[in-house]
Formats: structure tokens, C-alpha cells, sequence
């Protein structure tokens, strides 16, 4: 810990010199907390020479492959990698009552049905309330070892004796180090408190897993100041008001970032989604202007979602941008590029972006789909209802060619689309497999012309058309 820098933003653990409103770095408010230290070590010149000297090796000596323990369910171990590592710790993080505990549990049951020892510490709840959700899921019957505990010296005391294969703190920000006069959910208490425990995995060769609640207010320090500590950081997202659930690899020591696996919460628990293309296209009404299909990529699988747009005007001066699921500055960058390269003006309009599902992309492959949407919503023209899109825009308004074609075009056809709009193909593989009509683009411009004829942009500096046309279903 930086002796020079005391405050430290407990939303994205960012160390500061002195204490401010707002975090520089995330932007956050009220949030920069002062950190105790653990105890002030020794200068660096006296550790000189007082060690033991390390043996260093090279490159070739190589350990062996981690072994791995599939949990049998297979949207989370396709996440973990394969399965939960021994000796590895996996922090868990997501919004309070998105299903962390849930999910846990159900993965606990099946890992202990397998036979490893597994073991759940609740802080935040009594081991009463967890039988009960227990047999709500049907799990009772699973041999894993209960305990509702929040002090970590009677956790680790408890797990010292005979460290089982798993071990799962829910949460960490309720468990407290009694070395420490912070509070429990600050900054340094989660530190030190994850240390032990990550100190504790390594050493016994326990798997760990630590819940950690994202938190916007800043009263519990969030998960991203223990990032570091951990092998792997998995957030578990979604919207309230939406079943799907979605388990985001964000760091991955033992296997590839970026993976995510589909749950849909049930009155029984988190199901497995199978097909996740079908369920983001199923509440997909007619055809309307404003809506796209994309077909992105996540990890190593395809998804398939709809991208909605609205567009209506705004009073003089007063025109928004709000946008769901999707980078904000990325939506402003396509929008000056349709005007600069294709002649579509929203000047003067409110500009209403939504990946529908609560869903979140990140891909620039989705540019197109998002111009698609806005360009239709602009001109009140719905796009043809079994195409999907996918490219890159650049500044130029010219079209990018994007990974994994041949998945993409793969998955629509799967799921019964008959027509996809991309960036031209520079071999002939991917697109001579494809039984879609496939429209090869070369710029946005070409794309506005073709789609919405030479009349495109007409209506720059008017209204949208009349909203009876452009609600034609
Ligand atoms: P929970 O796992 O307690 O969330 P977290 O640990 O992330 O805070 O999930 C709580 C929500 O999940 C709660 O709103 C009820 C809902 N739920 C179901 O819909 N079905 C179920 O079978 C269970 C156990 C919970
Ligand atoms: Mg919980």
C-alpha cells in the first residue's frame, strides 16, 4: 500500500493522495475512503540482504496443466474454463438480489454431489433461511456444510482443521478481520479479509469463491478493489425486470476472458439457456421501424439479439441521448458519422438506444446493427424482419470486416433468418457456405441508399415521418 496515498475510491480502487467529493478516475461520488494500514513494515534498505535468496528457474520448466473440476453445468464451467481449479480463488460479483447466492448454492449442491467436500460460509444470511431456499431449489438433500459466520478467525480456524475442496464467503463484504478497526464492507477491512482467504486457498489447495456486491452508493466498498487478489473475476448480470442472467468472465488466469454463460432465473432457481439467440429474438414482435438483429459474438459463442432504436423530436436545444446495453460514446461517434458520411442528420431529435434482454455489448461488430436500427427509426422504414447485420464503422463511414463471420452466418441461418448485411468478404470461404442472401457492404452510404432509397436524409432538418407509418404492425 502507497504510504503517500491514504484515500482510496471504493468503487473502483483507484489510490489518491487526498481526500475529494469525486473519484478522478471512475468519476464516482463520495466515495474515496481512508485506508488503515495492516502495520508499517520495515524501510526497503533493511529487507537487503535479510531474506532468503530465491532460486530462479526459466521459461521451459513447466508446471503441469491445472487440473480442473467440472461443476456439470455447463454455462458456468464453460465460464470458469473447464472447472474449478484447485488452489484458485474466483470472486463473484453483481448487484444485490441479481441471484449470486442462488447460483452458488445450486453449483455448491452439484460439486458436493460429485464428491468434493464443499463448504458455504453466509454472512448475510441464517443457516434457516439457506435450508429453506434450499428446498425451494430441491437441494436438501446435497452434502454441503452449512455455517452463517462473519468473523474471519473463526472461518479460517473452522477450514485450517480440514480445508475442504470448495470453499464459498457470502459475502465478503460481511466478514470481518478482528486485527483491523475498520468497519466490515471498507476498504481495507475487504482487503485484508480477501488476502487471508486468497492466502488461506494457496496454501491448503482449497478452490475459493468470494460473492462480492457491486455497490453504487459507495457505503460498502465494491469488488473491484480485490480484483487483483484473484485468478478469476466473474460479474453476474441483469435487469431486474428481465428472467435472463448472464455470467460475464472479466479475468480469467485458468481459461479464456470473455466467456459468458446464459441463465434464465425460474421460481425453481438459475436454468441453464441452451439456446440464448432464441430466447433474446423471442419477445421480437412484428416488423417496426427501429429494430435490428444483430449477431454478435460472446466469448466462443454466437448471440443473436435485437437492437431497437427510437428517434422523435426534441424541443429546439434540448435534443437527448440515452442509451441501454451500449457504449454512450459509441453511439455519439455513429451518429456524427451518418451525418458526415451518409447525410443523416438527427440533429434536433432525441436519440433512444436499447439492446432489448439486458443485454450489454461491447463488440464494435454491433455498429451496423446499430445503424441499421437508427437509420430505420430516422426514416420510419422497418428493415426486412429475417436479416441480421453485423461490421464495423469506421470514421470514413467505410465497413470493417469482423471476426468470426462464418459463426455468425451459421447462427442466423440456424434460427431461421434468410438474409444478412455485412461487410464485403475478402475470401469467398464464409460466404459461399452461407445459404443467406448475404448484402456485401462496402460504406454506410451505399447501405442508406440501398436501403431507404435516394430519398434518405430528406427529412434532415424535419420530423420523423408521421407516426402512423411508423407504426405499421
Ligand atoms: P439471491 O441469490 O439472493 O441474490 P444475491 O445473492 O445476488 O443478492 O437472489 C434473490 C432473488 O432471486 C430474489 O429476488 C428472489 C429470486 N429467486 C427466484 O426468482 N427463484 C428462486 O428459486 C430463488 C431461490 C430466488
Ligand atoms: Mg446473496
Amino acid at each position: 500500500m502507497a504510504k503517500d496515498l491514504p484515500y482510496v475510491c471504493s468503487a473502483c480502487g483507484a489510490a489518491h493522495p487526498k481526500w475529494s467529493g469525486q473519484c478522478d478516475a471512475c468519476g464516482a461520488w463520495n466515495t474515496l475512503v481512508e485506508q488503515t494500514a495492516l502495520s508499517a513494515g520495515p524501510g526497503s534498505k533493511k529487507l537487503v540482504a535479510r531474506g532468503t535468496k530465491l532460486a530462479l528457474t526459466d521459461l521451459s520448466a513447466q508446471a503441469e496443466e491445472a487440473p480442473r473440476r467440472p461443476a456439470g453445468v455447463a454455462e458456468l464451467d464453460r465460464v470458469l474454463g473447464g472447472g474449478l481449479v484447485p488452489a484458485s480463488a474466483i470472486l463473484l460479483g453483481g448487484d444485490p438480489g441479481i441471484g449470486k447466492s442462488t447460483l452458488l448454492l445450486q453449483a455448491a449442491a452439484r460439486f458436493a454431489r460429485g464428491g468434493l467436500r464443499t463448504v458455504y460460509v453466509s454472512g448475510e444470511e441464517s443457516a434457516a433461511q439457506i435450508q429453506l431456499r434450499a428446498r425451494r431449489l430441491g437441494l436438501e438433500e446435497s452434502p454441503v456444510q452449512l455455517a452463517a459466520a462473519t468473523s474471519l478467525r473463526d472461518i479460517l480456524t473452522t477450514l485450517d482443521e480440514d480445508p475442504p475442496g470448495l470453499v464459498i464467503i457470502d459475502s465478503i463484504q460481511t466478514i470481518w478481520h478482528d486485527g483491523l478497526e475498520a468497519a466490515p464492507g471498507s476498504v481495507s477491512q475487504l482487503r485484508a479479509v480477501a488476502q487471508e482467504l486468497v492466502s488461506f486457498a494457496k496454501r491448503r489447495g482449497s478452490a475459493l469463491v468470494l460473492v462480492g456486491h457491486v455497490t453504487k452508493e459507495g457505503a460498502l466498498a465494491g469488488p473491484r478493489v480485490i480484483e487483483h487478489l484473484v485468478d478469476t473475476v466473474l460479474y453476474f448480470e441483469g435487469e431486474r425486470g428481465h428472467a435472463f442472467r448472464l455470467l460475464r468472465a472479466v479475468k480469467n488466469r485458468f481459461g479464456p476472458a470473455d466467456e459468458i454463460g446464459v441463465f434464465e432465473m425460474t421460481g425453481k432457481g438459475l436454468a441453464e439457456v441452451k439456446n440464448p439467440s432464441a430466447l433474446f429474438l423471442s419477445e421480437r414482435g412484428a416488423e417496426v421501424p427501429g429494430s435490428a438483429v444483430f449477431a454478435g459474438i460472446e466469448g466462443t459463442r454466437t448471440l443473436l439479439c435485437e437492437i431497437q432504436a427510437l428517434v422523435a423530436p426534441a424541443p429546439p436545444g434540448q435534443s437527448r441521448r440515452s442509451v441501454l446495453g451500449w457504449d454512450a460514446g459509441r453511439l455519439s461517434m455513429l451518429l456524427a458519422v451518418l451525418e458526415a458520411r451518409a447525410g443523416i442528420s438527427f440533429a434536433g431529435h432525441d436519440v433512444y438506444l436499447n439492446v432489448a434482454g439486458g443485454l450489454r455489448i461491447t463488440e464494435p461488430a454491433a455498429d451496423l446493427a446499430v445503424a441499421a436500427a437508427l437509420l430505420s427509426a430516422r426514416e420510419g422504414k422497418a428493415l426486412p424482419g429475417r436479416c441480421v447485420f453485423f461490421g464495423e464503422i469506421s470514421l470514413s463511414g467505410g465497413l470493417r470486416p469482423v471476426p468470426q463471420t462464418e459463426n455468425r452466418l451459421k447462427e442466423a441461418e440456424k434460427l431461421g433468418f434468410t438474409a444478412a448485411a455485412l461487410p464485403r468478404l475478402r475470401g469467398r470461404g464464409a460466404g459461399s457456405r452461407s445459404t443467406l442472401q448475404l448484402t456485401e457492404l462496402d460504406e454506410i452510404a451505399g447501405f442508406v441508399a440501398e436501403t431507404f432509397g435516394e430519398t434518405a436524409g430528406d427529412s434532415r432538418d424535419s420530423s420523423p415521418r408521421e407516426d402512423g407509418r411508423r407504426q405499421e404492425s
